[in-house]
């Protein structure tokens, strides 16, 4: 009998193999040009994704976590102020809250979609409420039509976790312009997913622009003239090359991610609860989470049948030890979604064969458990 193939969850290797040659050349052109930091490629870079988002600026920076903190600080809100943010978000969005210095108040997400549940705000709305942070999950846009008009109708800041989210659309409108500033990290397993760290802002905002663009180098614009007390997170040329590379084929991975999770749709036992589907919301699919009751068990016979798979997060961020006197409270849908989430291979690697294997292996579990 032939040895069983493993599914990878993801395997960056095979993932960028397509884009190695085009890679190799336009890191080559880096190396050759002796301009390693905020040159002509980070330029580019920036006005390509700013024209891809439609957004007026991009800024480029370190990574998804500083895209986070360097918006919110350059929203310039009263110290210690509370920000909205979803109870289940990947806890760098809560981290950045914390680190701008003002305080995460949880919102709980829908149970079905993972995203933050815009009939929730007012109950955690305070009189120091002044920002909502959302994160748009898994690649699928969070209703930024209700989360938005909440917002104006408070006078709320509002700013878009989208490092999940690349490309992803709520109508015709990109993830990441809905509010003051679309947050992104290019962390390598993203959507569009750079050789290394590497993140961004995106903003209509010309002053909030201008102030990123002095934070991220030291609070300056002028060489040895700082007009803040700012931070080195700059991006650099390398990554920056390494994603406009990325970037021109990021329509085709959102077209077989999405095409993947059809499949899984057409194939998956009908009970198995999948993401939701809705016609105005454009899903890009970064993580294709499925929930299961006995989400371990699930998980511990796909890894015996070769299927490696992920959990999108094992602990949520109120039970984490660096939140623990920062959040109280009870947070149920959240606890919920950590107990039973399980992520299946939907990486741009990942074949329609893989995923027929998964869904056969998920039926012949639910068969012999009973579900
Ligand atoms: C929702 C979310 N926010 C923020 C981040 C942080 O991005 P980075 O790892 O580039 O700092 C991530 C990365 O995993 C994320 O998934």
């Amino acid at each position: 009998m032939s040895e069983l193939q493993v599914i990878e969850y993801e395997s960056l290797g095979r993932s960028n193999a397509q884009f190695v040659d085009e890679l190799e050349a336009a890191a080559s052109r880096v190396i050759r040009s002796g301009w390693y930091v905020l040159g002509q490629e980070v330029s580019a870079f920036e006005a390509e994704f700013a024209q891809y988002v439609g957004a007026k600026h991009c800024i480029g920076v370190a990574n998804g976590l500083d895209a986070l903190i360097l918006s919110i600080e350059a929203l310039d809100l009263p110290k210690g102020s509370d920000i909205l943010v979803a109870s289940n978000t990947y806890i760098a969005t809560i981290i950045a809250i914390v680190r701008a210095r003002h305080k995460p108040v949880l919102v709980e997400p829908e149970l079905a979609t993972f995203n933050m549940d815009p009939a929730r705000l007012s109950d955690v709305m305070t009189s120091n409420t002044r920002a909502i942070c959302v994160t748009h999950m898994f690649g699928k846009p969070c209703r930024m039509d209700a989360i938005g008009a909440f917002a104006k109708e408070h006078g709320l800041r509002l700013i878009e976790d989208c490092a999940q989210s690349h490309g992803a659309k709520l109508g015709d409108q990109m993830t990441g312009t809905f509010g003051d500033a679309g947050c992104f990290s290019f962390y390598p397993t993203k959507n569009l997913g750079a050789i290394g760290d590497a993140g961004a802002v995106v903003t209509n905002d010309d002053g909030l622009a201008d102030r990123l663009h002095h934070i991220r180098n030291y609070g300056s614009k002028q060489k040895y003239v700082n007009r803040y007390a700012g931070i080195n997170s700059r991006l650099d040329e390398i990554q920056a090359a390494m994603l406009r590379v990325k970037l021109r084929h990021l329509d085709g991975i959102t077209v077989h991610k999405r095409a993947l999770a059809e499949a899984y749709f057409t194939e998956l036992p009908s009970w198995v609860k999948r993401p939701v589907v809705r016609p105005d919301e454009f899903d890009v699919f970064h993580i294709f989470g499925i929930q299961h009751e006995q989400r371990d068990d699930l998980r511990q016979h796909l890894l015996v049948n070769g299927i490696k798979t992920e959990v999108h997060y094992p602990i949520p961020p109120h039970k984490q030890d660096a939140l623990k006197n920062i959040i109280s409270g009870e947070y149920p849908i959240a606890d919920e979604l950590h107990k039973t989430e399980l992520s299946l291979p939907i990486s741009v690697g990942t074949t329609f064969g893989e995923v027929r294997r998964v869904c056969r292996a998920i039926q012949a579990f639910c068969v012999r458990t009973n579900r």
